[in-house]
């Protein structure tokens, strides 16, 4: 609770810059826990227009030796309607509730405006800041959506189904970007960003790559497909960081998600021009004392 370490950050005050990143607490059920935690910052999602079931388990796996996890969960959970009753209930808590939707499966990308758009309607009343995930490599085309032609519109109309939903107040609109998009790609949304006044980025997802693992072939490949978080993502995450922060500065709030493991590992995206950091991964392999350590350390 060290007064040095509070961010204000897009209107708000986070007690620490150490937040909780999204998929841990899907549907919302576990806010006043995870504040207490010690986390600045408890993002919950993502969660759909409807309601779905995810993928078939297993869905999620531990690479122990690359303290990494591949995850395939496919953005089960109980739906917006579900979500906005249960937040809508939330007393405010210590630390601000970011929260994070995508598309529902069974939606087509042709149709992905109206399901987002439902979704912010619903909860965006109830979020500190709301997060388009765009990015999840466990929707079939959903990170097609990251493309500047389709992703304008998108983020125009959430803008726009915002400030109806919330006419006394901006509620604080970002992108959560992926790892894996071609570094002219991260440029582009970096000036939609700039174009559109997007609040923030959050850069970034967890990755379809495999580099880097030391963990052997047949245990990866024996994980399947899905999204590969932790250490081995941190290179990656802290280059789309910086490159993102060196277009837009101050301009734009940037949020490090991606292999942030240690002090050292917050510390160094910081400098690298984060507001904030989330974490998911590290909490798997080092348990619920994690955020409160960190924070002591920084
Ligand atoms: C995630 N992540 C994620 N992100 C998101 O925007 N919506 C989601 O529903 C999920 N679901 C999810 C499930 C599981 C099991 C994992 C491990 C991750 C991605 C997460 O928020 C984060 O961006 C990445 O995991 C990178 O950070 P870490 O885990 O390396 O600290």
């Amino acid at each position: 609770r060290d007064p040095s370490l509070r961010v204000s950050a897009l209107g708000l005050t986070f007690p620490s810059p150490i937040g909780l990143a999204a998929g841990l607490d899907k549907d919302g059920i576990a806010v006043p826990a995870l504040c207490a935690l010690g986390f600045g910052c408890v993002e919950v999602g993502t969660i759909t227009a409807q309601p779905q079931p995810g993928n078939p388990r297993p869905r999620l796996f531990r690479l122990l030796r690359d303290r990494a996890l591949v995850n395939r969960m496919g953005f089960n959970n109980r739906g917006a309607a579900d979500a906005r009753a249960r937040l809508s209930r939330l007393p405010r808590q210590r630390a601000p509730l970011g929260i994070n939707i995508g598309k529902t499966k069974l939606v087509e990308n042709a149709n992905a405006l109206e399901d987002y758009a439902q979704s912010a309607a619903q909860l965006g009343p109830y979020a500190d800041y709301l997060v388009i995930n765009v990015s999840s490599p466990n929707t079939p085309g959903l990170r097609d959506l990251q493309a500047i032609e389709t992703l304008r519109p998108l983020l125009l109309r959430v803008r726009q189904v915002l400030d109806a939903a919330r006419p006394d107040k901006r509620v604080p609109l970002l992108l959560k970007i992926a790892p894996d998009l071609a570094d002219a790609d991260i440029d582009a949304v970096a000036e939609l960003a700039l174009e559109l006044h997007l609040d923030g980025i959050i850069a970034t997802n967890t990755t379809i790559g495999r580099a880097g693992l030391v963990t052997s072939t047949e245990e990866v490949e024996a994980a399947g497909a899905g999204g590969l978080s932790g250490p081995p993502l941190q290179a990656r995450a802290l280059a789309v960081l910086s490159r993102l922060h060196a277009r837009v500065g101050e301009r734009v709030l940037l949020i490090a998600a991606g292999g942030i493991e240690t002090v050292d590992d917050v510390w160094e995206r910081l400098r690298a021009g984060a507001t904030l950091v989330q974490i998911y991964t590290a909490l798997v392999y080092e348990g619920p004392l994690l955020p409160s350590r960190l924070a002591n350390q920084l």
